[in-house]
């Protein structure tokens, strides 16, 4: 991939941030924007602004056309059968709290069970705990093996004939680890649970295939594939749609409303209450033709080659000073990579690293069954992607390994 042309497309990296030019390695958090994004979503508001769905005036139906082809963009990216197996939501934790209260209504009762995994995100535990709480909905969690690879087995010991719903993330935001998501569908299936998957930390980085993946609804954010925040989408099996109810009442969704009754409309209108992000989600269709033009290969490859450069560098600069969390082959990992420094609070290696112009996350991620299960308060991590250089990567290590010196003495 050539970064330099790449970093070109984004006019963030015109700034400098402690008299450097930016390293930015927090993408996990959310990715940074390319000039024909910001374009797509300025162009929208100022030619084609209207209110979808409504009018019947020429501006309006552009405005729904390009708003129902942004969803047919993101049918294909997801290589969904149908266009209106498309939600458009805010993002990961809206879909997520979508499918949690919707499916919380239509299909599960008191005593039945979820299984989610210690791994995930709030988003994919919290919406859940919330189903526990208000409906004595069981809450199980899959542990992790010390290279942070989700224990399979534990399946066998959760998939009883009370689970209903089995939850899991493609990839790990903190550990990387890419989680063998057919193999979880298919016991899922044969236990008769449903499969919900969390494609937040893998949508920028990999192709989704919903049909091979074998999920029942999956959600991703466009924030973190270079669109814009606010958008997000919940995909879900149509038939699966169609059977649930909505969770927002409101305008578009609905097909009559009458003071003693109401009734919906199909899917995806039913799940979409209110004026939808618009502007968001054709942004997002230029985003998803810009990853995608890049090449899925050329993205993991280029990520592969600074994920073991990075490896190289810890293991020379740092050695044991440096403990590095999540499988260590490239095999089934991302190329994020969450740490801890001997001596020194994970905070503090992120302010210090600031100070040089690198960024990156410290903290629980979100994640803190997680951290618990590690045994740590916090970490640092870095996320690169793909305006991301082996210099950023030798920023981050001589920082790190200047802190580690600081702290050891
Ligand atoms: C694995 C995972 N799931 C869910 C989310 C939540 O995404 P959002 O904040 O865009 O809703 C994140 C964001 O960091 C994530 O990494």
């Amino acid at each position: 991939m050539d970064v330099a042309r790449v970093r070109a497309d984004f006019p963030i990296f015109e700034r400098t941030f402690a008299g450097r030019p930016l390293a930015y390695l927090d993408s996990a958090a959310t990715s940074q924007k390319p000039t024909a994004v910001l374009e797509s979503e300025r162009r929208f508001y100022a030619e084609t602004n209207a209110n979808v769905h409504r009018g019947v005036y020429a501006l309006s139906i552009e405005a729904t056309e390009a708003y129902e082809a942004a969803r047919a963009r993101v049918a294909r990216f997801l290589h969904a059968s149908d266009p209106a197996e498309v939600v458009f939501v805010r993002g990961t934790t809206e879909a997520l709290n979508l499918a949690a209260e919707s499916l919380g209504r239509a299909r599960l009762e008191r005593g039945d069970r979820v299984v989610t995994t210690v791994m995930e995100h709030h988003s994919n535990i919290v919406p859940w705990q919330m189903l526990r709480d208000a409906a004595g909905i069981g809450l199980d969690f899959v542990d992790i093996d010390d290279a942070g690879r989700l224990r399979l087995s534990d399946y066998d010991r959760y998939l009883g004939p009370r689970a209903k719903v089995v939850t899991v993330s493609h990839a790990s935001n903190v550990l990387g680890t890419v989680n063998p998501v057919r193999e979880i569908a298919d016991r899922a299936h044969a236990a008769g649970a449903l499969l919900v998957v969390d494609a937040a930390q893998s949508a920028p980085h990999r192709p989704i295939d919903v049909q091979a993946l074998g999920a029942d609804l999956l959600a991703f954010s466009g924030h973190k594939v270079l669109g814009p925040m606010g958008i997000g989408v919940l995909w879900g099996r149509k038939e699966l749609l169609e059977s649930l109810p909505p969770v927002a009442g409101g305008g578009e969704m609905i097909r009559e409303v009458h003071q003693d009754r109401v009734s919906y409309r199909e899917p995806p209108a039913r799940f979409e209450a209110g004026t939808p992000n618009v502007a968001g989600a054709v942004a997002l269709s230029t985003a998803l033709d810009y990853v995608e033009r890049l090449g899925w290969e050329e993205i993991a490859s280029h990520e592969r080659r600074l994920w073991e450069y990075s490896d190289r560098k810890a293991s020379e600069l740092l050695g044991d000073r440096i403990r590095i969390f999540g499988p260590g082959t490239a095999k089934d990992r991302q190329g994020l990579q969450s740490f801890s420094i001997r001596g020194a609070h994970p905070h503090d290696v992120a302010s210090l690293l600031d100070s040089e112009g690198v960024a990156v996350r410290a903290g629980h991620h979100c994640c803190q069954p997680l951290m618990e299960r590690l045994g740590v308060p916090a970490l640092s991590r870095s996320s690169p992607y793909i305006y991301n250089n082996e210099a950023d990567i030798d920023r981050l290590y001589d920082g790190l390994e200047r802190i580690a010196r600081l702290f050891a003495s």
